[in-house]
């Protein structure tokens, strides 16, 4: 991690929905912050020195069976702790204050009247919206503590010993819904914890070059290489840390957008404005090969992440000695995977949990594992990338593999790809295409009837997608006009052959994910 940075939060995850959202609020205030499950419990959270503690919301109740706790000793480290819904709750029964089920669950949007003499209110108003979602209460106090916020229906949606530096609060700080919980947090990381705010992008990837071209010495590096946001930032870090040592594998996969190689050779092949060696590897039969009758959406990622695999290690065999793979993992996929906090498996990220167990590497160097999805941006642009390809709307590594739902064909790619390059140019030419995060066409398994001409069809079924987000863990669905919608439907059944349905996917997420698959 970055040497020049000392500050850090501990978020201490039970388990509850909105935890990545706690650490990326603590960083977007400039101090870094890191997720680690409970279950690591208390020695893990010492050896993590923290400059300050929070303990994230949770599914449970303290006092059912089994619930998630931690040693109590995390309240006499002397390190300021928040605790946030279960978090705090959880302070308070291990401190000896009592939780017990409200009369009425309190959810959504709360009027909260807090105490603005307090350290973590301070600024706030005395009336302030906050997001509540929660069953169960504080009923009473531990010793020492005092209340500092309540509502019509909680008397201590905010408690707090200020000479322990504990606090704790019921609503949610870190949801935008709570209108002033930026500032709240920002409040605890400064004027509880005593931070100063030394997490800047510029230090950090001026260290983590810094890093990679120490450990990295005189070896040789790989790095796969997508033309995605993530894998060019890492890229154009390990360029900048060991320049022609590192060589950047393009595989395609055959599971591409149309004209998507093309357009990677040209950002980073010889002619390219990059100081790097760059090999482009066709490699689409043996992928179809591999994929061919699998339906299964884990087994498919699965299958696409250890080809790539393998066919990196014949490229690093050709260069001779390698040792080091390159990834352009970032935070979301280790946390999503399983990896970080508490969250559920949710899909094998391909550069996480799908990666084989054997690879024929020293180490696998992941300079962006630490980033979220808006740093890693920024870390491009202070690699002076530029601006195109660093706002790109993100494409998974398995590729359209995840946007045909069942098997894949070589037929399905190519449909596929000529209804999704329609989709981007209809949003492109209502000008849509800066305002949505995410857009294209999937190919469903679902052929039905239609007719053309005088002729009974049967094909296949092409859904198009739209989502905005800020995180990617949750995401809406976008109201596309009208207009758009009809035109890039009519292009497409006229257009591409072999699909006469066009369905629009409105589910945001969750329930749905944004890739199919
Ligand atoms: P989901 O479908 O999980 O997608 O809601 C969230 C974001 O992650 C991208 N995604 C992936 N990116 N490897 C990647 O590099 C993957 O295996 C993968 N699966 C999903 C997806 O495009 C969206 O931006």
């Amino acid at each position: 991690m970055d040497q020049t940075q000392k500050e850090k939060i501990l978020v201490v995850d039970f388990g509850g929905q909105y935890n990545q959202l706690i650490a990326r609020r603590v960083r977007e205030s400039g101090v870094y912050s890191e997720i680690i499950s409970y279950r690591k419990g208390l020695d893990a959270v010492r050896e993590a020195a923290p400059t300050g503690i929070i303990l994230t919301g949770g599914p449970n109740s303290v006092y059912a069976d089994g619930a998630p706790s931690i040693d109590p000793g995390i309240f006499g480290l002397g390190v300021p702790v928040l605790g946030i819904c279960y978090g705090g709750q959880l302070m308070a029964h291990l401190l000896g204050g009592k939780v017990e089920a409200a009369g009425e669950r309190e959810y959504g949007k709360t009027l909260v009247s807090v105490d603005t003499g307090s350290k973590l209110f301070s600024g706030i108003r005395e009336e302030t919206v906050c997001w509540m979602s929660h069953n169960d209460y504080i009923t009473r106090l531990p010793e020492g503590f005092t209340a500092s916020a309540h509502t019509a229906n909680c008397p201590f949606a905010a408690m707090e010993c200020p000479e322990k530096k504990l606090y704790a609060i019921q609503f949610h700080a870190e949801v935008l819904h709570t209108e002033q919980g930026t500032e709240m947090l920002r409040n605890f990381v400064y004027n509880v914890c005593g931070c100063r705010g030394d997490w800047k992008m510029e230090s950090f990837v001026e260290s983590s070059v810094r890093e990679l071209r120490e450990k990295i010495g005189a070896g040789r590096v790989l790095c796969g290489l997508s033309g995605g946001v993530d894998s060019s930032v890492a890229a154009a870090m390990l360029a900048k840390a060991v320049g022609r040592q590192l060589t950047c594998v393009f595989v395609d996969h055959g599971l591409m957008r149309k004209n998507e190689r093309e357009e990677v050779c040209a950002v980073f092949g010889e002619n390219g404005p990059f100081e790097l060696n760059f090999v482009c590897v066709d490699a689409a039969e043996r992928f179809y090969e591999k994929l061919a009758g699998v339906t299964d959406p884990e087994q498919k990622r699965k299958i696409i992440g250890e080809e790539f695999i393998r066919v990196f290690e014949e490229e690093a065999n050709k260069i001779g000695e390698v040792e080091y793979l390159a990834q352009g993992t970032i935070y979301p996929d280790v946390v999503e995977s399983g990896l970080g906090g508490e969250s559920a498996v949710i899909k094998s990220h391909h550069n996480v949990g799908g990666l084989p167990d054997h690879v024929r590497f020293k180490e696998i160097v992941e300079p962006l594992r630490y980033l979220f999805k808006d740093e890693t941006r920024q870390a491009g642009r202070e690699l002076g990338l530029p601006e195109y390809l660093v706002s790109r709307q993100p494409f998974p590594g398995p590729g359209l593999g995840v946007r045909i739902v069942g098997a894949v064909t070589p037929e399905k790619v190519k449909i596929t790809q000529d209804a999704d390059a329609i989709w981007r140019e209809e949003i492109a030419k209502a000008g849509l295409d800066k305002s949505i995060s995410q857009y294209y066409a999937a190919l469903t398994n679902l052929r039905s009837v239609g007719v053309m001409g005088d002729e009974r069809t049967y094909d296949y079924a092409v859904a198009l997608r739209a989502v905005t987000t800020t995180d990617f863990m949750t995401a809406e669905a976008v109201n596309i006009p009208w207009e758009v919608l009809s035109a890039a439907t009519n292009r497409i059944v006229n257009e591409v052959p072999h699909v006469n349905r066009v369905l629009y996917d409105c589910t945001s997420k969750p329930p749905a994910t944004v890739e199919l698959e």
